[in-house]
């Protein structure tokens, strides 16, 4: 795949971007991701968009602004203006009640690190069944999307914000890595690729055993995936697979039609990596009552295996009014998910769909949306080429820059 290489030389990522932020903080965020202090109360309506993946009990995913669980609420609709909901009482923002997450695993890689897992997204005010949407910061205004959205890690030693990071939520699964570093050949916006949001968690992520890691929470460590899409070849260089869609584009006053992408899926990814020094936990809580909001301890992380002591402020606040009535948690919704990704086997090798129109291809179904990349875990060599879906689309990915 020889010709490959002067495509790569092209991405800008090659000249060893910076990871850490360099733009302004979303309007709504505060400052910095601290927890809130003792005495304070968590904020059901904050709209702080400052999401943190710091272990596998600190972190926050997106959601909709508005929890009623109506359709118009669908991920899909809502992407620039998700709001963060965290499993510690931080950032701002909102929370994600204890018993939502039925999953969670966290690794730790050199370029990045990466949650993922199984939830009741209902419990936060995603739609019920809702296959839910990507989110990254670029979207359509390259402001992020949601506009405003910036996350941290703390895996350095200390908070840094950084640049490059994706997601994936549905109503039952999600996902989130956050590039902390790159390599020679391997830059963060590489590794962090946000173009396949239809193509779901697992094969995103690289996860193998995704649909079986239900119910179990895990921290490791572990080595860093082929950036998403990306198959390295014996010869040192890269294979490309991107998913298929057109869009429109505007250059001097003229408007254009442009096509990224395969029609056929691969069915794998290039290989799975290898994780190590795991810690498994029985569970993950917020410490929090949720019928006050009230925040009347310090909280504590789960990290190398034992709980640590969370460092908090302390302030006085009275009780907001309207505090107890966010997050509500729906009802009997939350069984009805039960069933859903498991039939979720996609045909691999199948079309995937085409999300056509605007340059905010962000809006696409994703998560959930897909399998292309589940089951069959690949018996030979792991680092081959996959057959004819991943024959590469050479000079039509320059026009991914576009977005
Ligand atoms: C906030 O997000 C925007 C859009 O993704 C990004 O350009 C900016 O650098 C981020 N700022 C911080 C402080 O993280
Ligand atoms: C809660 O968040 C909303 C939206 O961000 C903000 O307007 C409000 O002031 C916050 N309330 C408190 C008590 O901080
Ligand atoms: C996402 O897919 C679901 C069903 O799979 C559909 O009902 C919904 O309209 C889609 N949303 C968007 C934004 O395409
Ligand atoms: C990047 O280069 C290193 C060393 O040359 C190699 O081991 C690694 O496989 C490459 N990364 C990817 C994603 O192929
Ligand atoms: C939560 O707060 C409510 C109201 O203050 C109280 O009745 C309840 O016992 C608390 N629950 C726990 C587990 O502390
Ligand atoms: C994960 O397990 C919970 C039970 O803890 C179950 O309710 C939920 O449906 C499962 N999610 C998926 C995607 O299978």
């Amino acid at each position: 795949m020889y010709q490959f290489i002067p495509l790569l030389a092209l991405l800008p990522s090659l000249a060893q971007a910076q990871v850490t932020a360099t733009f302004p903080n979303g309007p709504t965020n505060p400052d910095r991701p601290e927890f809130y202090p003792i005495g304070s109360y968590v904020n059901s309506t904050s709209e702080s968009r400052l999401i943190t993946l710091n272990g596998v009990d600190d972190f926050c995913l997106w959601g909709p602004p508005d929890q009623s669980g109506a359709a118009e609420n669908e991920i899909g609709n809502v992407e620039p203006i998700v709001v963060a909901y965290c499993t510690k009482p931080r950032n701002g923002a909102r929370l994600i009640p204890d018993g939502a997450i039925t999953a969670a695993h966290f690794i730790k890689t050199p370029n990045y690190v990466q949650i993922y897992g199984f939830w009741d997204g209902t419990k936060v005010g995603i739609v019920d069944g809702d296959a839910g949407g990507e989110l990254d910061p670029h979207g359509a205004e390259n402001l992020g999307n949601p506009i405003g959205g910036n996350v941290t890690s703390n895996v350095g030693g200390s908070d840094v914000f950084y640049e490059e990071w994706m997601s994936f939520i549905s109503y039952d699964q999600f996902c989130l890595r956050v590039c902390t570093a790159e390599t020679g050949n391997v830059t963060a916006a590489l590794q962090c690729e946000h173009e396949l949001d239809i193509m779901g968690c697992q094969f995103v992520m690289a996860i193998e055993d995704f649909y079986q890691s239900n119910n179990t929470f895990t921290e490791c460590e572990g080595e860093s995936a082929a950036p998403p899409g990306l198959y390295p070849q014996p010869d040192g260089s890269y294979s490309t697979f991107r998913q298929r869609y057109t869009g429109t584009y505007t250059a001097d006053g003229t408007v254009g039609m442009f096509t990224v992408g395969q029609t056929v899926t691969p069915s794998s990814v290039a290989f799975y990596p290898a994780t190590s020094n795991c810690k498994t936990y029985s569970t993950i809580s917020n410490g929090i009552n949720t019928s006050d909001w009230a925040v009347t301890a310090t909280p504590s992380v789960l990290v190398g295996g034992s709980t640590q002591a969370g460092s908090v402020g302390t302030t006085s606040q009275s009780r907001p009014s309207g505090a107890s009535a966010a997050a509500s948690t729906s009802g009997a919704s939350g069984s009805a998910s039960a069933s859903a990704s498991a039939s979720r086997s996609g045909a691999s090798g199948s079309t995937s769909a085409s999300a056509s129109g605007s340059s905010t291809q962000s809006n696409a179904n994703a998560s959930g949306s897909n399998s292309a990349a589940k089951l069959t875990v690949n018996t030979g060599s792991t680092n081959l080429l996959l057959g004819a879906g991943v024959a590469v689309v050479g000079m039509l990915v320059g026009a991914v820059s576009l977005l």
